[in-house]
């Protein structure tokens, strides 16, 4: 199978904070793969804009350290870097001051997509997009891209959405939720919406419930005193949990096309009931064999912020009623595995007497690692001895599927900035979408934070806490191990 690379028209990528984590490890490896696979031309540039003191040469090496540390390892050619590089530029700036601001609408040229990145933090955002508009270095069909975390309440999004709103249209904001540029992300709503499989069986009355699982071995060490202020519900719920919700629950959009799926995804978040407080579980990893404790890594004693938060989650409309989903996010967990389950209900009638193992038809939608789907079906068990049934998984390993293809696919930030070159906004969140993820969040944490909940300690490397299990168990339901 040969994957096709579609080439993007030329453009000219100014990255704010270029100089920055997010930048090192993802948005610069990422394009120089696409540079390599031929997605970037050889006439596209990528512009750095920081307040290092840097120039051409010196950012340029700061590029060739990040390829070295964050690159793939296969595609470390001197000769195609040494290419990558010349594409790349840099400005010093100084994002609430006047420096650089004329210099870089100076280096700014016509007749190529104009894109700036925002990889800096959200306090910021404002004074960029007003210097970008007073230099007139964003033009009408310039495209911003912005990170998460896009606020950490209704109130701090819909601000940041009318600052940004100042000086760019809607369809001009790319705002980024990593977790839809993964390509297993995207291939839930393939196999949603490109086979008649499913969907006849894609609601209450046959999905006896579904889990999202996102695990993480990683702790908060590094990040701590960013992490400290923001915790599991606001870090990955409020967006990337949200998000592969919305994929499993929305209805079939018309088209596959920004405003249809975005309008679909919408509906859903609006239509999410109220947590309860019992409905939730907080964790915070404690020491263990395997490694410290959360107080140490935030370095904040008497923290109560969760690094674990499992949810059960209704969906309050017709399709959903009475369908569960129980969320569960959390780091220094026992393996690194994110998934989603669905488990179907039981047949109505039992015909045969004998059923050994588990029976339950689960479709498994493996995000990462092992990308790929399981369905659980029962059948016959082999051999003589009587109709007596078992279980066994109809596997798919995508990697198997399409073989050398697997290995071109696009990570999830090359195949989003490539979109915001390419102007399709469909794998981009908009605002309505972040206040309305934010409406239905902020009451879960103003109800945990008003009755002074404690986050519940498990052990680093452990499946997060016990009380996480009850939340099933009292529901005659079990999470799926975590595991490889
Ligand atoms: C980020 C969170 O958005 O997603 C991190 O801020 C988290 O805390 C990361 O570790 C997980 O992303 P991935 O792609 O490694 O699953």
């Amino acid at each position: 199978m040969v994957s096709r690379v579609i080439p993007v028209d030329s453009f000219d990528l100014v990255i704010f904070g270029g100089t920055g984590d997010l930048a090192k490890r993802k948005i610069l490896p990422g394009l120089y793969r696409r540079f390599v696979s031929g997605q970037m031309n050889a006439v596209s540039r990528i512009i750095g804009a920081a307040r290092a003191d840097l120039n051409d040469a010196s950012f340029r090496e700061t590029v060739a350290g990040a390829i070295a540390e964050f690159g793939d390892k296969s595609l470390q050619d001197p000769a195609k870097i040494a290419e990558f590089l010349a594409r790349i530029h840099y400005v010093p700036v100084d994002a609430t001051g006047t420096n650089g601001w004329a210099q870089l609408a100076g280096h700014m040229r016509g007749g190529v997509v104009r894109a700036f990145y925002f990889s800096v933090a959200p306090n910021l955002f404002g004074d960029i997009a007003q210097r970008l508009h007073d230099h007139a270095i964003a033009t009408p069909t310039s495209r911003i891209v912005v990170e998460k975390p896009f606020g950490r309440d209704l109130a701090s999004a819909r601000a940041l959405n009318a600052v940004l709103a100042q000086h760019f249209t809607e369809d001009q904001i790319y705002r980024i939720d990593h977790y839809l540029g993964k390509e297993t992300v995207q291939n839930l709503m393939a196999v949603r919406f490109a086979n008649i499989l499913f969907e006849p069986i894609w609601k209450a009355q046959y999905i006896d419930h579904v889990q999202i699982t996102v695990a993480e071995t990683v702790g908060v060490e590094g990040r701590g005193a960013y992490y400290d202020t923001s915790g599991a519900m606001r870090d990955m719920v409020q967006n990337h949990l949200m998000q592969l919700l919305c994929l499993i629950a929305m209805e079939p959009p018309y088209h596959f096309d920004p405003s249809a799926v975005r309008d679909e995804k919408l509906k859903v978040i609006r239509a999410l009931r109220p947590v309860l407080p019992d409905e939730i579980v907080r964790g915070q990893y404690r020491a263990s064999d395997v490694d410290e404790d959360y107080i140490t890594h935030s370095e904040n004693e008497g923290s109560r912020t969760e690094s674990y938060i499992a949810l059960k989650v209704h969906v309050a409309n017709w399709r959903w009623q009475g369908t569960p989903f129980y969320l569960r996010t959390g780091k220094k967990l026992r393996a690194r595995t994110s998934e989603i389950a669905i488990t179907f209900k039981q047949p109505p009638h039992a015909i045969f007497d004998d059923v050994t193992g588990w029976n339950e038809n689960v479709l498994v939608i493996r995000l990462q690692p092992n990308e790929g789907m399981t369905l659980s079906v029962m059948i016959k068990e082999p051999g003589p001895g009587g109709m007596r049934l078992m279980n066994v998984p109809l596997d798919m390993s995508f990697a198997e599927a399409l073989g050398a293809a697997a290995n071109d696919v696009p990570e999830a930030y090359e195949r989003l900035i490539m979109d915001v070159i390419r102007g399709n906004q469909t794998l981009f969140m908009r605002g309505d979408e972040v206040e309305a993820a934010w409406a239905w969040t902020d009451p879960i944490i103003n109800g945990w934070e008003a009755r002074g909940d404690k986050p519940k300690q498990y052990d680093a490397g452990s499946s997060g806490p016990e009380d996480a299990l009850m939340l099933m168990h009292r529901d005659g339901r079990r999470w799926r191990e975590i595991s490889l």
